[in-house]
């Protein structure tokens, strides 16, 4: 019986040598019938000069040198594996780091349509999912109290900072996002009356542009405000701290996807102008350090921040992505040692995103936030100081079921990077590190940037806050609770856990 298969090696030993015979042919026909067959010949004659160099010369590749010309078909799809993937093959609910039906929920909100399913849950709900619990006696959201936090009141300082929604824009740096994503951001931010975290961009040139609330990030290379020894320049944030745009300092001591690592912004991506905001040379990648070179160990990490505090007499918080416990406690231990306690402690789960990253920091280092969240929490409690600073965190928040699963588990307000990226278009090209981000928001082109409608997407986010908030109003409310300080951990059900 005759098997129809695919002979790859087999076509590809007829095509090396169909194409030098296609050059005498078309030579051939040329010469006899029309001058035009030329075209052919010289067509072929590239190809063979091409294949000669695929099969002779060149060593890095085996497929090209086995194969040749038409080993490159691997490569071609190869290269558009990932679109057929998202688009055609993979299924609503596998892909990551967020499912189709996750994303899909952002769009939802962030263009205003109605958000409602029908027939059930795409989710599962036989693998060990944390959920929330109702109550059989939900209070009606008309009672509910209105959400209010005040950042830096525990320390009694004149320029107290208060959200009165508990979603806030995380950290992504111009350089990371382009300008129109950050514009987008901060209109939008501005519109929908949220804080706006900066990243470690330096200097907020184009945040500041739409007047939104924000919370000036330092980095370990403390772009902006460093002098060139990479140390703070106490004068510079001094001075950027009297902007009356800016209500925080946020201290990165680390963040989820890179922990122990400094970050990373690849050549690519530093134009003049960034390079000008940030203090860097152009042409190569610029590294921040791993940790902040006045934080070498819980003391001066402890000094550091009341300097800080200090110098910008506004509220300042650490972000950090929890690794060692021992070494969490011990830096709590310190601060009530020396008393000075950060106005907010800001946990990002492992799980968090970045601009970019190497894949081994992103795959395996840091504790993921549902785990590291109850355990920052609890060392708090232990320690008596809950109730000297706040706690905020992020780590995939993008929907209000997972925020307020978080809120249960001890933070204050949560923030997310990649729902606002969502919510300005994001298709989750994961191109973040290449400049080539189709929708224009983590690149620097500005044909790519041009998809990129500032008013539109700026819209786009306060939709997004608006929905957000109203549907976690609503599972508040369902859960039996009329602010989310009747929130507690016995309000989410842990499989395996025994409580409520
Ligand atoms: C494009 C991009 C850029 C980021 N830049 C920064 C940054 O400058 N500083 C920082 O602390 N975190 C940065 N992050 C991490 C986020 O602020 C956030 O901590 C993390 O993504 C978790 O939130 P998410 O899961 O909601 O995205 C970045 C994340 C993304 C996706």
């Amino acid at each position: 019986m005759v098997r129809l298969a695919i002979d790859l090696p087999k076509i590809a030993k007829v095509t090396n040598t169909a194409i030098p015979v296609l050059i005498i042919v078309f030579g051939l026909a040329g010469y006899f019938f029309s001058f035009y067959f030329h075209f052919g010949t010289v067509f072929f004659f590239l190809l063979t000069l091409i294949n000669y160099y695929y099969r002779h010369i060149q060593k890095p590749h085996a497929i090209l040198r086995n194969f040749g010309i038409l080993g490159q078909m691997r490569y071609l799809i190869e290269s558009v594996g990932p679109e057929f993937r998202q688009y055609l093959y993979a299924s609503d609910t596998e892909e990551r780091p967020f499912s189709r039906v996750e994303r899909a929920e952002v769009y939802r909100k962030s263009k205003d349509v109605d958000s409602s399913s029908s027939f059930g849950s795409l989710l599962n709900f036989d693998e060990h999912e944390i959920k929330l619990r109702h109550s059989m006696y939900p209070v009606d959201k008309k009672d509910s109290t209105p959400y209010s936090l005040t950042f830096g009141e525990e320390r009694g300082i004149k320029n107290t900072y208060t959200i009165t929604k508990p979603f806030i824009i995380s950290a992504m740096s111009f350089g990371a996002l382009g300008e129109h994503a950050v514009r987008s951001l901060a209109r939008g931010a501005r519109m929908a009356g949220i804080p706006m975290n900066t990243g470690e961009g330096g200097y907020p040139k184009y945040h500041l542009k739409e007047k939104c609330d924000l919370i000036f990030q330092m980095g370990t290379a403390k772009f902006g405000v460093r002098h060139k020894d990479g140390r703070l320049d106490d004068a510079k944030l001094a001075r950027l701290a009297k902007n009356k745009h800016v209500k925080m300092i946020d201290i990165k001591l680390s963040q989820g996807a890179k922990p122990g690592k400094g970050g990373l912004l690849p050549k690519e991506k530093i134009t003049k102008e960034i390079s000008e905001l940030r203090g860097v040379p152009m042409g190569k990648d610029v590294i921040s350090p791993p940790h902040h070179l006045e934080c070498t160990n819980a003391r001066t990490t402890v000094k550091f921040i009341d300097h800080v505090q200090r110098v910008s007499e506004l509220p300042v918080g650490i972000k950090l992505c929890l690794g060692s416990e021992h070494e969490f406690r011990e830096l709590v231990e310190e601060m009530k040692k020396q008393n000075i306690f950060p106005d907010y402690i800001n946990i990002d789960g492992a799980e968090g995103g970045t601009g970019a990253a190497p894949k081994s920091f992103m795959d395996d280092m840091g504790i993921p936030l549902f785990k590291a969240l109850p355990l920052v929490q609890q060392i708090l409690i232990d320690e008596g100081v809950r109730d000297r600073l706040k706690l905020v965190c992020g780590g995939k928040l993008i929907s209000p079921g997972k925020q307020l699963m978080a809120m249960a588990m001890g933070a204050d307000a949560v923030y997310t990077a990649r729902g606002f990226m969502l919510a300005v278009g994001c298709i989750q090209a994961l191109q973040c590190n290449k400049n080539t981000c189709p929708v224009g928001i983590t690149t620097h082109e500005k044909d790519l940037q041009a998809g990129l409608v500032i008013a539109d997407k700026a819209q786009r986010v306060s939709n997004y806050v608006k929905n957000l908030e109203h549907d976690f109003i609503e599972l508040l409310a369902s859960m039996g609770c009329k602010s989310v300080k009747d929130l507690t951990p016995e309000r989410v059900y842990v499989p395996g856990k025994a409580h409520a």
